[in-house]
């Protein structure tokens, strides 16, 4: 008799959080469809009913649903939190991945996907966090900004980072220009990162993220 097993290799799942226009989730699923990235996306969220981010879902034939948030401004409700959780854990996601999801994530969220969380953000971390970074690096004088790529913790954009990349501040930008620049940055930085996960290339150590090749 012949004994055999077959190994069914388990594609890393995403499910991905924004309340936008979806530029960087449509950045990873191409990235997906061009087979740089070994993952499949399980689900797509999100907080807003007509965000851009759930018609390039659906046309995409992915999963996506439309999760009302509940009556808070800048977090979700215990309601809408436990829906999200449910949502992401009835979709077997790996990975948390914000795509300009424009709330607080908190509590029970975090410690359902400890260490699972990504986020991108517009400037090199820990310059800028919080809101329109683009318009604080211009206001600031800085010479150079871009986008940091990092681990969501309790705190606002302060978790360990994973990767960043640069963009010059020219100038005559404004924080449109500037903006539009570090934007189309984020659409290379996020899918390296994301696949670098899914390939289990990423260590955390205490604060420091290492990059290993398989
Ligand atoms: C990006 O600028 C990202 O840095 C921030 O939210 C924005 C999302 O844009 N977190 P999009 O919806 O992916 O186009």
């Amino acid at each position: 008799m012949f004994c055999y097993s077959i190994r069914v290799n388990k594609l890393f799942r995403l499910g991905v959080l924004g309340s936008g226009k979806g530029s960087n989730f449509a950045a990873i699923a191409d990235a997906i469809d061009a087979g740089q990235i070994p993952a499949q996306v399980g689900v797509v969220l999100s907080d807003v009913e007509g965000a851009g981010i759930l018609s390039h879902a659906r046309e995409r034939e992915m999963a996506a649903q439309f999760i009302p948030p509940g009556k808070f401004r800048t977090k979700l409700d215990e309601d809408a939190e436990r829906g999200y959780v449910a949502a992401l854990q009835a979709a077997r996601v790996d990975l948390i991945v914000l795509a300009g999801f424009m709330r607080v994530l908190k509590g029970d969220f975090l410690r359902a996907f400890e260490g699972r969380i990504v986020n991108i953000h517009p400037s090199l971390l820990p310059s800028f966090p919080g809101l329109e970074s683009w318009k604080q690096a211009l206001d600031h004088g800085v010479k150079v900004t871009g986008c940091t790529v990092h681990f969501v913790d309790a705190g606002v954009d302060a978790g360990p980072i994973i990767g960043q990349q640069t963009v010059p501040v020219l100038d005559n930008d404004t924080p449109e220009s500037l903006h539009q620049r570090i934007h189309a940055v984020e659409h290379d930085l996020y899918p390296k990162c994301v696949a670098a996960l899914a390939r289990g290339e990423i260590s955390v150590l205490g604060r420091r993220v290492l990059w290993r090749k398989s």
